[in-house]
């Protein structure tokens, strides 16, 4: 049977990338930023999963504004990654699991979650930075990984809520597939950042606390939130950390946080990172 070893959230700023392929990590701008991401290698070296599954959101490289599904899972054996106008560097190409994404997809829809299902998908800045961030430049990456997009870009946007129960019913998804498969979830955005307007620049450390801390202890404080809500706090794109909660919600409602670290601002954001296990699950990397 497939299991869940655990859940990583991470913001996916284009910067980080670019400062990655520069071999800018030692700079003071950016040593402590990516000193945060140690302990997530050291446990990602410890739990050794086979398979990741990206929770993120497309920025107009896969799909244009004429057509934005709500929910997209990758269903395909490759993910090829291109250039789209950040000067970031193009990466190896990532492999997929069409086979275990069907399950998915046919658990997910089973559960009421229409997702749409893609067989071809470049894969952005949402999904590569953080893989990037996790397991860095190899030539080959050394887990299987399967998208999941959500629409952060083009209103009407999906709940907090919505994302908190889609992680529930991925976890049942995972867990019904008879392969033996460790799966990592990772979401990905956030966390507070506006790009554009007259809060261009908006930033609020307070709120991000808050939601590292909703997102560990009590998720129903975020899923209490309305979009609005999260938007004025949070600014427009700081709306993406809702992605965050589909990770929460593959979990058990008790977790045991592994590392927690914030850092800002990172270009026009505030940048954290989060490990969790379920709490009762005691990581032992040789099952
Ligand atoms: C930035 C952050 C993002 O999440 C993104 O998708 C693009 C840019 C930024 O802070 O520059
Ligand atoms: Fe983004």
């Amino acid at each position: 049977m497939a299991r869940i070893v655990g859940g990583i959230t991470t913001s996916h700023i284009p910067a980080i990338g670019k400062a990655m392929s520069e071999g800018m990590e030692s700079d003071p701008y950016w040593e402590r930023f990516f000193g945060g991401y140690e302990p997530v290698k050291e446990w990602l070296a410890k739990v050794n999963p086979d398979l990741a599954i990206i929770v993120y959101n497309d920025h107009g490289l896969n799909f244009s504004l004429d057509t934005v599904p709500t929910f997209a899972l990758g269903c395909a054996d490759r993910y090829e990654n291109a250039d789209e106008g950040w000067g970031l560097k193009t990466l190896a190409s990532f492999e997929g699991d069409a086979a275990f994404s069907w399950h998915l997809a046919e658990s997910l829809i089973n559960q009421d979650f229409d997702i749409t299902t893609c067989q071809q998908m470049l894969v952005d800045h949402g999904f590569v930075v953080p893989m990037a961030l996790l397991w860095r430049h190899l030539p080959k990456w050394p887990v299987k990984t399967i998208p999941l997009a959500v629409n952060m870009v083009q209103h009407p946007l999906t709940s907090a809520r919505r994302c908190l129960d889609l992680g529930k019913s991925l976890r049942r998804a995972i867990e019904s597939y008879p392969d033996d498969q460790k799966v990592v979830i990772v979401g990905t955005g956030g966390m507070s950042h506006q790009l554009q307007g007259e809060r261009a620049g908006h930033i609020n450390v307070d709120f991000d606390l808050q939601c590292m801390e909703s997102v560990i202890n009590n998720p129903e404080w975020i899923t209490a939130l309305d979009n609005t809500e999260i938007i004025q706090r949070g600014g427009t794109e700081g709306i993406e950390v809702i992605m965050w909660l589909v990770m929460r919600g593959a979990l058990k409602p008790d977790v045991k946080v592994v590392h927690k670290h914030y850092h800002v601002p990172i270009s026009n954001t505030g940048a954290g990172v989060l490990v969790l296990e379920d709490a009762n699950s005691g990581t032992d990397p040789s099952c």
